[in-house]
């Protein structure tokens, strides 16, 4: 099988050239495959993502051109095109699934809520993207030109940026995807300072109320409305992060299950996605000593990462009407984490 940027990590691994071209290029880096396992179902090209600048594109690239170069008539050697619905996972666009819809998504400039933007806005919705980094934002407006997509930026936890948010949205608002959201550095709670506790509490939890609370009473009003939270596997067990970032992502839990009931029967639904690892470029600050080493043994049952865009493939599943029966519920997004 002729290997590209787009086979995953297992299959470069188990080449017998790419595998060797790899390897070394792993241990140039001071890495090893084994440290890759929980990214084996990745494609190749996603570790640059994944990976934080230490495994540019340069880098794909590179690997790609040696491998053709050692194995010209396996590089040639063109596999007869997957049969549709078979071979590796492909994002699929639903036309017009969110035709004459508006939804709000936060965090759209990276990640998980720029896949989840992207998808919506593919899929015909009018969306107000959300997020603190401007240029980036900017950025997603031009690579979806053509569809209709409102840029906001802005703090979540601002009450005038969540005014900003509403006025863009205007009249109706059908959905609202809350994705925005920060990480911890691992610390156990002495460890922890008032800073961090503070600023994790504020984004994913105070930012995914206050967005809630804006558009729960134009729903109301429309007697329709899907909210999705994005929680975390944090949010479902002591053993994902640390001490603020778990406790957050319980509160996310915890404002959905609640709402789920407060609005049960009003039109308003109210889910939740929990990620397991996902290929973004959320930051991770500096690890806590104590907590970080006590929580480096539970990572060994990830059983992989996903990329943003298997993740979007959950969340709008939960934003569009075929959601129709589900309410309160905590959808594990996460290769199977869970149920370890
Ligand atoms: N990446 C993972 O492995 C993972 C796992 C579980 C849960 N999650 C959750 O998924 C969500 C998205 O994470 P991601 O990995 O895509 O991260 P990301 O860093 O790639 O994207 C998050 C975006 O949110 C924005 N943001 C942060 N604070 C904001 C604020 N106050 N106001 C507006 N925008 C703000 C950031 O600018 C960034 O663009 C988060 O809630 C995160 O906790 C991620």
């Amino acid at each position: 099988m002729a290997l590209s940027a787009s086979s995953t990590v297992g299959e470069w691994i188990d080449h017998p050239v790419g595998g060797r071209i790899f390897g070394a290029v792993l241990e140039q880096a001071g890495a090893s495959a084994e440290a890759l396992a929980p990214a084996r179902n990745l494609p190749l090209g996603q570790l640059v993502t994944l990976s934080n600048g230490q495994f540019p594109a340069e880098m794909v690239d590179g690997l790609v051109a040696a491998y053709r170069a050692e194995a010209p008539e396996d590089a040639e050697d063109d596999a007869p095109a997957a049969a549709p619905g078979t071979g590796p996972w492909v994002e699929q666009i639903i036309p017009g699934r969110f035709t004459g819809q508006t939804v709000i998504v936060t965090g759209a400039a990276s990640g998980i809520g720029r896949a989840v933007a992207s998808r919506v806005a593919r899929e015909g919705g009018r969306v107000v993207a959300v997020d603190l980094a401007k240029e980036k934002l900017d950025e997603l407006v031009e690579a979806l030109s053509g569809a209709e997509v409102v840029a906001v930026a802005g703090d979540i936890t601002s009450s005038e940026s969540v005014e900003e948010i509403l006025r863009a949205a205007g009249d109706r608002v059908d959905a609202l995807a809350n994705v925005a959201g920060i990480m911890d550095d691992m610390g156990a709670v002495h460890e922890l300072t008032d800073a961090t506790w503070e600023r994790v509490m504020r984004v994913n939890v105070d930012g995914t109320m206050r967005l809630m609370r804006a558009v729960v009473p134009g729903m109301l009003a429309a007697r329709s409305g899907r909210i999705v939270n994005v929680a975390s596997e944090a949010g479902l067990r002591g053993s994902a992060a640390g001490a603020a970032y778990t406790a957050s992502k319980h509160a996310v839990v915890g404002l959905t299950k609640s709402s789920a009931v407060m609005y049960a029967g009003t039109g308003i639904q109210v889910n939740a996605v929990a990620p397991g690892g996902v290929a973004t470029g959320i930051r991770v600050p500096a690890q806590a000593e104590f907590g970080g080493a006590r929580l480096g043994k539970f990572m060994g049952n990830i059983p992989g990462v996903a990329t943003a865009e298997h993740l979007a493939a959950s969340i709008t599943f939960l934003l569009s009407r075929d959601a129709v029966n589900l309410n309160g519920a905590i959808v594990a997004s996460d290769g199977g984490w869970s149920a370890v």
